[in-house]
């Protein structure tokens, strides 16, 4: 395991202050999906891959499958081969006998003087249909077409991609906050001759010109060999154009105008077989340009339809309100195609969750009574920080909460519980990735009890594991950090890297592979590229990416722990702790802090965050210093750019800055750390 500073010792003991347990309600166990605690005996290894039969039969085929898992292409899984379905169909068709009325997308404009717009079920059929007639009409797309998707927090991003299933093109939705030039990547990898845009959208109160990105997109994209030859664009104001950049005649076509011509329009659902790809979400990776994650239509589908079932416990009559970006596979799997295969009602907010106030994420879940809520530490984080006593004000009740995205504090997961859940909400702690369609490690929110800043055991179907770099398994409760890898297939698992087989392999399996013609699955650990540790009871506390963990002479540091420390420390807002060269113990961690507001930078508070590392986690964790920063570099979906932290430790170069939310910050740290050494 490379810790990104020299050191590759990967048995080294890592420390850690173990956490106590909270319990669901008993109210909650009654009414959840899940709460037979034998479930785990349907899952267990010598069933596989039989146990995954029940997670398709939540779909709806239209030639059923015959075979659970095929292997023929090891380690490229085929899952339900043999059966037809549609995931457009499931999603919406599907429901309309019973729940044509219901709606499937509340969508929350940022102003708040702007209605949120309630979208049934039958009127989601109408639009996707629409569209999707003239994708297939006047875009001239066929079944297996890539088609780039550039879109922000509208319905429409839901309605594009559920349009391109319905026809059999794979999507790749690119984040809207994207640069042009992470666009154009995209459009030329996935090979995309069409474009789908919006004008401009709210972000922070102001109306955003989003459309200008795209030409410059198209641009470079043209540069490198791919012509886009139609943009599709929606208008935020529908009949208005908002946007500062000229359309681009035989190109761009507002999508209201073309529409007319396809009203009252339906188009039959392509019968896709289970393992044609739905869509592709690129990914970064540690080297190179980023993988398009290529995501196939049944495995992923039953994969998500179970997860949002029995980890997110949606249930017909619930709101869901999951915060995530449609950019991003969280958006993907659980705004979108998990929630609405299930005939869920999911929320999509436009815009900022402090905008106009900090009370706003409150006041929507409050009006829309949303009573699941899914969201990110990072999000968490900025709330506490800016708003710690909004959530009392408001009448919203969660009867759960799923936190994703990265290791949460035990110090901000216990203030989500209190403050946010009110102490009556479960917790799921999601642990997964973009590779992964879905979740690898959660609580079964009715069955397990939480332990803050752990994940917990592997989800049903999920044999995790950690393997120290002999491949052996280290048991639980050996204290020791590893690689965390899956012992097993699952079916939201990738299909392969687009175009790339040869880096899908190499990536996820290379190094645990048994042998590169093995048919055998049991030889072909998937290995997640994230460090952590099992304890005792089964729980995967994940210490972060393996290149994120700092080895000290020889003892592994995860860097969340650092920060986890700090932030017990109630001054203190957020923390990032990035290693820093040493020449003797390898590497020595250093801490940025930024604090709550009111609160001064003193000697005093760089004080208290030391002494609460040493107390915390002990001496070796001693950081070389805590630096006191106004605000951490950020990218625009709110992620701290702990590779900009380190290069400005390390006086290195901190690269291209200005994707990020605040660029202006790199400059005032660097000043700060410079004049100060
Ligand atoms: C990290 C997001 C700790 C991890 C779904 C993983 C987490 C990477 C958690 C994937 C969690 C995700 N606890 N770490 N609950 N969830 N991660 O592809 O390092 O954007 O490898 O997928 O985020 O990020 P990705």
């Amino acid at each position: 395991m490379n810790n990104g500073t020299g050191g590759t010792d990967q048995q080294s003991e890592t420390r850690w202050k173990e956490e106590e347990y909270f319990y669901p309600s008993k109210e909650f166990t009654a009414q959840a999906n899940l709460n037979d605690k034998t479930v785990f005996e349907r899952f267990t290894l010598d069933k596989f891959p039989d146990y995954y039969a029940g997670f398709a039969d939540m779909l709806t085929w239209f030639k059923p499958w015959d075979k659970v898992f095929d292997a023929s292409d090891a380690p490229c899984w085929k899952w339900f081969t043999g059966g037809t379905l549609n995931a457009s169909f499931n999603c919406i068709d599907r429901h309309l006998a019973k729940d044509a009325n219901k709606t499937a997308i509340h969508f929350v404009p940022e102003l708040e003087e702007e209605k949120t717009e309630h979208i049934t079920y039958q009127e989601l059929y109408v639009r996707v249909n629409e569209f999707a007639a003239l994708l297939r009409d006047t875009a001239k797309l066929k079944r297996g077409d890539r088609v780039t998707i550039h879109l922000p927090m509208v319905a429409e991003a839901p309605i594009a991609m559920l349009a391109c299933a319905r026809l059999g093109l794979v999507h790749t939705v690119v984040f809207g906050g994207f640069s042009a030039n992470a666009c154009a990547d995209r459009i030329v990898d996935s090979g995309s001759r069409v474009l789908i845009t919006m004008d401009a959208y709210y972000r922070s109160g102001k109306l955003i010109d989003h459309k200008g990105v795209d030409d410059e997109a198209c641009a470079l994209a043209a540069e490198n060999g791919q012509k886009v030859d139609t943009v599709l664009v929606w208008q935020r104001y529908p009949g208005k154009y908002s946007s500062a950049a000229p359309l681009v005649p035989d190109r761009d076509i507002i999508v209201g105008d073309e529409l007319k011509k396809y009203y009252g329009v339906r188009v039959p659902a392509e019968e896709m077989r289970s393992e044609d790809p739905l869509f592709l979400m690129y990914t970064s990776g540690t080297t190179g340009k980023p993988k398009g994650c290529q995501h196939g239509t049944g495995g992923y589908m039953a994969y998500v339809t179970a997860m949002s079932k029995y980890i997110l416990d949606i249930h017909p009559e619930d709101v869901y309100w999951c915060t995530a970006d449609i950019g991003w596979i969280t958006g993907h799997s659980f705004i979108v195609y998990g929630p609405l295969s299930l005939g869920g009602s999911s929320v999509i907010y436009e815009g900022v969750p402090t905008y106009p106030d900090a009370g706003r994420n409150w006041r929507i879940a409050q009006d829309l009574n949303v009573n699941i809520f899914h969201t990110a530490p990072t999000a968490i984080r900025s709330l506490r920080k800016v708003g710690p006593d909004e959530p009392k004000k408001y009448n919203f009740k969660f009867k759960l909460m799923v936190t994703v995205g990265e290791p949460i504090e035990p110090e901000v997961w216990r203030w989500y519980e209190k403050e946010i859940g009110k102490s009556q909400a479960v917790i799921v702690d999601t642990y997964w990735q973009t590779e992964t369609g879905g979740f690898l490690c959660a609580t079964v929110p009715g069955i397990a009890p939480m332990k803050p800043g752990s994940a917990g055991p592997g989800v049903p179907g999920i044999h995790p594991a950690i393997f120290d770099d002999e491949a052996n398994i280290l048991p639980p409760g050996s204290n020791k950090a590893g690689n965390i890898c899956i012992r097993n297939p699952w079916p939201g698992c990738m299909q392969t890297v687009w175009g790339d087989r040869d880096r899908f392999v190499s990536s996820y399996f290379g190094r645990y592979s048994v042998s590169s013609d093995s048919k055998d699955w049991r030889d072909w650990p998937y290995i997640t590229g994230d460090g952590g540790i099992q304890t005792q009871d089964g729980y995967f506390r994940v210490l972060g990416r393996t290149d994120d963990v700092i080895n000290v002479s020889g003892h592994r540091l995860g860097s969340k722990e650092i920060e986890a420390a700090a932030m017990t420390v109630p001054e203190i807002a957020e923390a990032a702790v990035v290693p820093i060269a040493h020449e003797i113990k390898g590497a020595e961690p250093e801490l940025y802090v930024s604090l709550k507001p009111g609160v001064a930078a003193s000697p005093e508070i760089v004080k208290k965050v030391a002494d609460a590392i040493t107390f915390q986690i002990g001496k070796i964790a001693k950081c070389r210093n805590v630096w006191i920063v106004p605000d951490m570099p950020k990218t625009r979906s709110g992620k701290i750019m702990r590779r900009v932290l380190g290069a400005i430790s390390n006086k290195g170069d901190v690269g291209n800055v200005m994707t990020l939310a605040n660029p202006e910050i790199v400059e005032e740290i660097q000043k700060m750390v410079n004049n100060q050494k």
